[in-house]
Parts: C-alpha cells; sequence; structure tokens
C-alpha cells in the first residue's frame, strides 16, 4: 500500500515514468495521448529538449536564491520578456509557484492597493459563479463553484458572486448579444451599488472559464461592458487567466482576443508547461507606482518567489511557444480540432455544445439534446468517461457540475500546442470511444 496521500484515496493511479512529446508512459509501458496537458499545463509536451537543458544549466548554475536577499538574472529577464509583451499598462510581474498563489497575490495586492490609496473601506470582491481560481482559502472564496465550495464554506470569507456569461444555457431566445450583455452588465451593476460603489475593491473574472464550465468563452462585448462599468467606479479588474493564459487560446494573453486589458492578470500553467511550477501576477503601473510611493512594500510573500530554477524554465518554455511560432499551430490545429470534433460529435445524441478557442476545446454532454438537459449527477458520467478515455491510452479532462456545480457533464480538451493533424485525429477517435463506452 502506498505511503503517498494521493489526491484521491480510492484510485489506482498508474505509474508515469517517461514523456514523449504529447504522450505520457506508464510503468508497464502504456503510452498516454495527454489531449488535456494534465491540467492545461504541458504546452510544449513532455519532453523539450531546450526547456530540461535550460533547467539544468541553472540547477548547474545556482538552483535558488531567496528574493528576500537577491534577485536573479532568470527572474529578470522572464519578468522582461513578459512585459514586453502584455497588454496595455502592464509593467511589472509578481512571481508566485502557483495559480492559487496568483489568485491570492493579486486579491492581496488589490486590497493594499487601496490601502495606500486612502481608500481602505474598498474590501469587496465580486466575481462570477461557476468560476474556478484555486483551492487556497481565499482562491476558493473567489470561485463559484458550489461543490469545491460547500464543506468549506465556514471559512469562507464573503465574496458576492454574479452570473457567468454562458450564453448557450443562459442567453434568452428573444435576446441580442448586446441585450444578454447588458442584462449581465445591470446585475454587475446592480450589485455594486448594493454593496456601496465605493466599498468595492475588484472584479475577478476567467475570460474564457476553464475547469468548472469547459471552455467557455464570452460573447463579444462582454468583457469590454464589465471592464468599463468597473472603470466608471474606480474598481480594480483582475483576470485569471491561469489556465486560458501563455498561449492557449491561440493569442498569448486570452484577454487580447477581448480587446481589454485589466489591472492585474494571473497566469501560471501554460507559464512553465510543467517543467517547474510557477504562476505571476502581471501588475499594472499604476498599482506598483502606488505602493512604491507608499510603504513601497508588498507585505505578503512566500518561499519559493522567483525560483531562479522555475524562472529559468519558464523563461525557456516561452522563448520556444515564440521562436516555433507555436501560436500559429495553436490557432489552425485548434481550427482543425473544433472542425473535427463537429464532424464526429455535431449530430451525436448526447453532446450538445462544443465550444472554446484555440486549443481550449470544450465538451457538453446532454441527456437530451432538444432540452438540454443534464445527465442525473448521480450518474458520475464524467468520471466514467476520464476512466474509459484512460483505458484507451487518452487524458482528457471531464467535470462534473458544469451548470450550477451539481448538474451537467463537460470534457475538457487542451493538448500541447506541438500537436499534428494525426494527434487531432488520435483523439478524437479515442475521445469517441471514451464517450460512447461510457454511455453504452
Ligand atoms: C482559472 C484557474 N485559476 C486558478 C487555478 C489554481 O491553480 P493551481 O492549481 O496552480 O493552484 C486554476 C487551476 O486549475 C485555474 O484553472
Amino acid at each position: 500500500m502506498s505511503h503517498v496521500f494521493h489526491r484521491s484515496l480510492s484510485s489506482n493511479y498508474p505509474i508515469a515514468t517517461g514523456g514523449d512529446g504529447p504522450y505520457l508512459i506508464d510503468a508497464d509501458g502504456k503510452r498516454y495521448l495527454d489531449a488535456c496537458s494534465g491540467a492545461a499545463v504541458s504546452c510544449l509536451g513532455h519532453s523539450d529538449a531546450a526547456v530540461i537543458a535550460a533547467v539544468q544549466r541553472q540547477v548547474g548554475r545556482m538552483a535558488y536564491a531567496h528574493s528576500a536577499f537577491f534577485s536573479s538574472q532568470p527572474m529578470e529577464e522572464l519578468a522582461d520578456f513578459l512585459v514586453a509583451r502584455a497588454p496595455a499598462g502592464i509593467d511589472s510581474v509578481y512571481f508566485v509557484s502557483g495559480g492559487s498563489e496568483a489568485v491570492e497575490s493579486a486579491l492581496k495586492m488589490a486590497r493594499q492597493y487601496f490601502v495606500e490609496r486612502g481608500q481602505p473601506q474598498r474590501r469587496h470582491l465580486i466575481a462570477r459563479r461557476q468560476s474556478y481560481h484555486g483551492n487556497t482559502l481565499g482562491a476558493l472564496a473567489t470561485g463559484g463553484n458550489a461543490w469545491r465550495r460547500q464543506q468549506f464554506e465556514p471559512l469562507l470569507i464573503g465574496v458576492t458572486h454574479v452570473a457567468p456569461c454562458y450564453a448557450w444555457r443562459d442567453q434568452q431566445v428573444h435576446e441580442t448579444d448586446g441585450d444578454y450583455v447588458a442584462r449581465l452588465g445591470q446585475e454587475l451593476e446592480d450589485n455594486i451599488v448594493e454593496l456601496g460603489p465605493e466599498n468595492v475593491m475588484a472584479f475577478i473574472a476567467e475570460p474564457v472559464v476553464g475547469a468548472t464550465a469547459g471552455a467557455l468563452p464570452a460573447v463579444a462585448d462582454y468583457f469590454r461592458h464589465m471592464r468599463a462599468i468597473c472603470q466608471r467606479h474606480g474598481i480594480l479588474f483582475i483576470l485569471d487567466e491561469v489556465m486560458c493564459g501563455m498561449g492557449r487560446t491561440g493569442s498569448l494573453f486570452a484577454c487580447e482576443q477581448e480587446g481589454i486589458t485589466a489591472d492585474l492578470i494571473c497566469i501560471a500553467k501554460g507559464l512553465g508547461a510543467g517543467y517547474q511550477p510557477i504562476g505571476a501576477v502581471m501588475v499594472s503601473k499604476d498599482i506598483r507606482d502606488t505602493i512604491r510611493a507608499g510603504t513601497g512594500f508588498f507585505q505578503h510573500g512566500h518561499t519559493y518567489i522567483g525560483h531562479a530554477t522555475a524562472c529559468a524554465a519558464a523563461l525557456a518554455v516561452q522563448q520556444q511557444i515564440e521562436q516555433r511560432d507555436l501560436l500559429s499551430n495553436v490557432r489552425d490545429m485548434g481550427d482543425l480540432l473544433q472542425q473535427r470534433l463537429r464532424q464526429r460529435f455535431g449530430g451525436h445524441p448526447h453532446v450538445g455544445n462544443i465550444r472554446g478557442r484555440g486549443l481550449f476545446l470544450g465538451l457538453e454532454l446532454v441527456r437530451e439534446r432538444g432540452s438540454k438537459q443534464a445527465f442525473d449527477p448521480a450518474l458520475r458520467l464524467h468520471a466514467r468517461i476520464k476512466a474509459q478515455a484512460m483505458q484507451a491510452g487518452l487524458m482528457c479532462y471531464p467535470m462534473g457540475g458544469t451548470i450550477d456545480g451539481l448538474h451537467g457533464d463537460h470534457v475538457l480538451l487542451a493538448p500541447p500546442y506541438i500537436i499534428d493533424a494525426s494527434h487531432v485525429e488520435e483523439i478524437v477517435d479515442k475521445l469517441g470511444t471514451a464517450i460512447d463506452t461510457s454511455l453504452a
């Protein structure tokens, strides 16, 4: 019996022993096509020689220096690289070790910003239902996914949740996109007014919702409208691009496709592509200038901030993506995968919606297409699909509770940026087998 306190104590996980491009290999030599990059992490696959060499070089030179004593060349270079490509107004980067830490840091930075500006009453946070922002208590409180929150509810800070932009289910038949956006904007506005605009600190959202809603993009102009409302009330706009950022949707930052920027942008997963654990908060000039001119010290911190080896890995990952123009491949293979999914599942009686951007795609499963009725959650269809896919040698990321945290099932696909057309065929073929076998 294993002495590891595994994620699931009732599962028998195969032992991963090797990686080969977009495949993981287990101790028995079985190969799994990683069609979800774990959890949208391994965007360069599992054997990138340039990144491996960069990690080895950095460990050999200087693995780690605590950020309270030193900066490091990899950290400085990575910050320069990211800021040079960042949305307007962003001019510094606060490095952490993962997505939850990035969100926690962004929330605390937003709070300190207002304290330093002499607006200490600004403390309320508005987020969206069906979002996921991480599992630490602050990030969990921010997320709006019912089942993840449920048992920890007594420990969570109060956060106001508004509706996500989930057009396929929530847009009324008589509503244009513009009407729908106006309705969602009005809900945000009403909540701001109820809390008192002078008391609201920040609004946070994932530009394309990942784990909890299955690659769900917003309709046109939704984000522009929400940002304008926040700006009008002096409320900070935080984007959680932990899953959808770093090229996953076909542009380095997902918000580029919305035509907006933000005050704080959280990134992780594809930043280090799994070669090292790393996350970051991209920070606006205004926020940094305010804190610098005030106490000059962000009252936060973790031991591994700006870990030199993690930064060297992330810099190599980002250079590989750029030098090999992998975002073109994300767009091309994303289009092809979406097209092949539509051919294979467009008429499937239990696939209600196929959506997403770039190599970040989701299929929402339904019991009945006409009514969009979901399967009984007790069937745990998503877990069956995951098990069947693993059996077939395919990793995908199915999840339940798509609609309200309890009902609904989806499958999230987020393959590495290096896949080719043959991998697309393998994904569609094996996913078809997994879904059909699970429903049989
Ligand atoms: C949008 C989003 N935010 C935050 C997180 C938390 O990141 P981590 O698991 O690295 O703490 C995740 C993880 O899935 C995520 O998808």
